[in-house]
């Protein structure tokens, strides 16, 4: 274990995220994760780095549970939202959904217009209740996202005629609309131009802003230096080095991590 993996093992007082020695298995034998301890905070983007089938995915995909809907996979260790382990049977998954959102490599507007892939989960869940509450939720959530200036006049437009940058800034605006405390992003640009990619990375740091802690999963390292503030780099199912992103790029410590920043491998 190196020094930074340590610092950020010890979690400071009231962290919004936190895992302790998470472990994931699949397929009952195969631990993908070996025990990853990390630490999320309000208003910061952490970027996670490394190998194909280093268990980047795995590791997001536990911070809203969505490794309990693969069988015979388990997690184990703690996962600590607001200080309270959601690792249990327990967990109310549909709840938990309101507050950790997920926005995935492609694109995945539901068939239906740019204005119900924006209320389709908070009209679920109650949140609106007025033709006016629904318009005001509709434009803040694709402003946020800037998507707004774009589809205003075609609202009730098909989501699938929107440009793929277009339909991920929706998705990532469906996401915000249900007031998110975290956003988790794996690889949301990959199928994206250059300029959409901007666009995208200029939402991740706007939404920072807001207070919302945001983890994006990123193979393109210019994009965690430009839209992180922390990074961790995990490699074959550890969580290696992690500390903030200026000092895993400016001035990497484990041997694993100065190869794959030269490309070596990966
Ligand atoms: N649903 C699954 N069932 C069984 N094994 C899985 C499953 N998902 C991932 N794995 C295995 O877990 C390991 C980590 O995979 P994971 O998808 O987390 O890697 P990753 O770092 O996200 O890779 P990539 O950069 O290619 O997306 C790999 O060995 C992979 O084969
Ligand atoms: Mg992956």
């Amino acid at each position: 274990m190196t020094d930074a993996t340590t610092a950020q093992a010890t979690p400071a007082e009231g962290s919004l995220l936190t895992t302790k020695d998470v472990t994931v298995t699949y397929d009952l034998t195969h631990e993908a994760l070996h025990g990853t301890s990390l630490t999320f905070e309000k208003g910061q983007v952490t970027a996670l780095i490394g190998p194909s089938g280093c268990g980047k995915s795995t590791f997001l995909r536990c911070l809203n549970l969505m490794n309990r809907e693969i069988p015979k996979c388990s997690i184990g260790g703690e996962i600590l939202y607001h200080g309270r382990d959601i690792n249990t049977p327990k967990e109310n998954l549909f709840e938990l959904r309101k507050s950790i959102g997920m926005v995935f490599q492609q694109p995945t507007p539901f068939r239906k217009s740019i204005r119900e892939n924006i209320l389709f989960a908070p009209k679920k869940h109650g949140r609106v209740r007025t033709k006016a509450e629904e318009d005001e939720l509709v434009e803040t959530s694709l402003r946020q996202a800037a998507l707004w200036d774009e589809v205003k006049d075609k609202l009730k437009q098909s989501a699938h005629a929107l440009s793929g940058g277009q339909q991920q800034r929706l998705c990532i605006a469906r996401t915000l609309a249900m007031k998110p405390d975290v956003v988790l992003f794996d690889e949301p640009c990959s199928a994206l131009d250059p300029i959409s990619t901007f666009a995208i990375e200029e939402t991740i740091r706007d939404i920072a802003s807001t207070g919302i802690c945001e983890i994006i999963v990123t193979h393109n390292m210019e994009q965690a230096t430009r839209v992180s503030d922390r990074t961790a780099f995990f490699y074959v199912g550890d969580m290696v080095e992690t500390g903030t992103t200026q000092q895993i790029f400016r001035n990497p410590r484990d041997q694993r991590l100065i190869d794959y920043l030269t490309g070596r491998f990966g």
